[in-house]
C-alpha cells in the first residue's frame, strides 16, 4: 500500500458520498491527478491512492491492473475536475503534430467518456455542455487533418463509457459527410460535430437494463422507453436555454426517416432538419460497423452496412447524404488499397 493510502483510514473515507468509477486506462503516465482518487475494497471501503496533484506513473498504474483493479474512484464533487482535465488533455494533444492518430483518438475517447460520465452522474449544465463543445471542436480539428479518419472507428469501440465510443465516432463522421456534401461554413461543421457528439445524450436518462438489450429483444414498453431518448435529449438541451434550435433539432430528429418510418414524430422528407438527416445516417452506419461489447455481435463491414442501408431498409435516408457516405467509405477503401 502506498504512503498516501496509509494516511487515510477506510472509516474516514467511507464517510464520503457516492463515488464514481473511472477506468485506470484513462489515466496516463506523467499526467497530474486532478483530484483525489481511490481504490475500492468492498462496498464501503475506499482507500486513497492518488492525491490531487500527484503524478501518475505507468508502473504504479500497471500494478493495480495486475491485481485486477481496473477502476479508480472519484467523489461526485470532483467529477468535473476529472472531466476538465481530460478535455484539456485532448485539446492539447490534438494540436500536437508529433502525436499519431491512435494517441489522438485515445485522448478524444477519454475526454468523451469523461463528459458523458458527467452528464450521466450530474445531469446537464452549462459547464459540462462547455466541455462537450470543446471536445467536439477538438474532434473537428482532427477531422480537418489528413488522417484516415474512418479507421479510427476500429479504435474507438473500446471506450469505457458505453455511450462515448459511439458519440465521438458520430462526431467525426457527421462533419466528414457534411464536407463531402459540400457544406463548408465553419458554423455548420461545428454543429455537425457537436450534433454527432450530443445526439444520443438522452440515452444517459434511459435505464441501463434497457440500453443493454438489442432492439429486437425489447418488448413494446421497453422500446417506447428507449425511443424516448430523443425527447429526453432535447429536454436536457432545453434546460440550458442555449437558443440553438439547430442542435435541438439534430438531437430530437436524428431517428426521423425520409419515408416517415422514423420517430418520435414520423416526420417526412423536408420536414426533417437537413443536419439531423446527416447525423441520423452517420449514427445508423456506426451502429452497424462498430463492435458493441454489450451485445457481443459481430460488426458489419463498411460495404455490408452500406448495402443494407440501401437495399434492406427501403429508402429511409436522403439520397444525397447516403451517396456522400458511400464516397467517404470509398475513399477510405481506396486509401487502403493504395
Ligand atoms: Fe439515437
Amino acid at each position: 500500500m502506498s504512503d498516501d493510502a496509509k494516511t487515510e483510514t477506510s472509516e474516514e473515507v467511507s464517510e464520503q458520498q457516492k463515488m464514481v468509477p473511472i477506468a485506470i486506462a484513462e489515466f496516463l503516465n506523467g499526467m497530474v491527478s486532478p483530484a483525489d482518487l481511490y481504490i475500492r475494497l468492498g462496498s464501503a471501503k475506499d482507500i486513497l491512492v492518488f492525491k490531487s496533484g500527484a503524478k501518475f506513473e505507468q508502473e504504479r498504474l500497471n500494478k493495480f491492473l495486475d491485481k485486477n483493479i481496473t477502476h479508480l474512484f472519484v467523489s461526485y464533487e470532483d467529477l468535473k475536475k476529472i472531466c476538465d482535465s481530460a478535455v484539456s488533455f485532448a485539446e492539447a494533444g490534438i494540436s500536437q503534430r508529433f502525436l499519431d492518430m491512435t494517441k489522438k483518438a485515445f485522448l478524444l475517447q477519454n475526454a468523451t467518456s469523461s463528459v458523458y460520465r458527467s452528464f450521466e452522474n450530474l445531469g446537464i449544465e452549462l459547464e459540462t455542455f462547455g466541455a462537450a463543445t470543446k471536445t467536439a471542436d477538438a474532434v473537428l480539428e482532427m477531422v480537418n487533418s489528413d488522417y484516415d479518419i474512418l479507421s479510427m472507428f476500429e479504435i474507438l469501440h473500446s471506450a469505457d463509457h458505453h455511450l462515448a465510443g459511439h458519440a465521438v465516432a458520430a462526431s467525426i463522421l457527421a462533419p466528414v459527410i457534411g464536407y463531402e456534401m459540400g457544406f463548408q461554413r465553419p458554423a455548420t461543421m461545428k454543429l455537425l460535430a457537436l450534433g454527432g457528439f450530443m445526439h444520443d445524450i438522452g440515452k444517459s436518462q434511459v435505464p441501463p437494463e434497457i440500453l443493454d438489450k438489442p432492439l429486437a429483444r425489447m418488448n413494446s414498453a421497453e422500446l417506447k422507453e428507449y425511443q424516448q431518448h430523443c425527447l429526453r435529449g432535447a429536454e436536457m438541451l432545453k434546460s440550458l436555454k442555449l437558443k440553438s434550435d439547430d442542435l435541438m433539432a439534430i438531437v430530437f430528429q436524428h431517428h426521423e426517416r425520409n419515408d416517415g418510418s422514423g420517430y418520435p414524430q414520423r416526420l417526412r422528407g423536408q420536414k426533417i432538419h437537413p443536419l439531423a438527416k446527416i447525423v441520423g445516417l452517420a449514427s445508423e452506419f456506426l451502429n452497424m460497423v462498430m463492435p458493441n461489447p454489450r451485445f457481443n455481435k459481430k460488426p458489419y463491414s463498411h460495404d455490408e452496412a452500406l448495402s443494407m442501408i440501401s437495399h434492406g431498409f427501403g429508402q429511409p435516408f436522403e439520397k444525397d447524404v447516403y451517396e456522400a457516405l458511400c464516397r467517404v467509405v470509398g475513399k477510405k477503401e481506396n486509401k487502403k488499397a493504395s
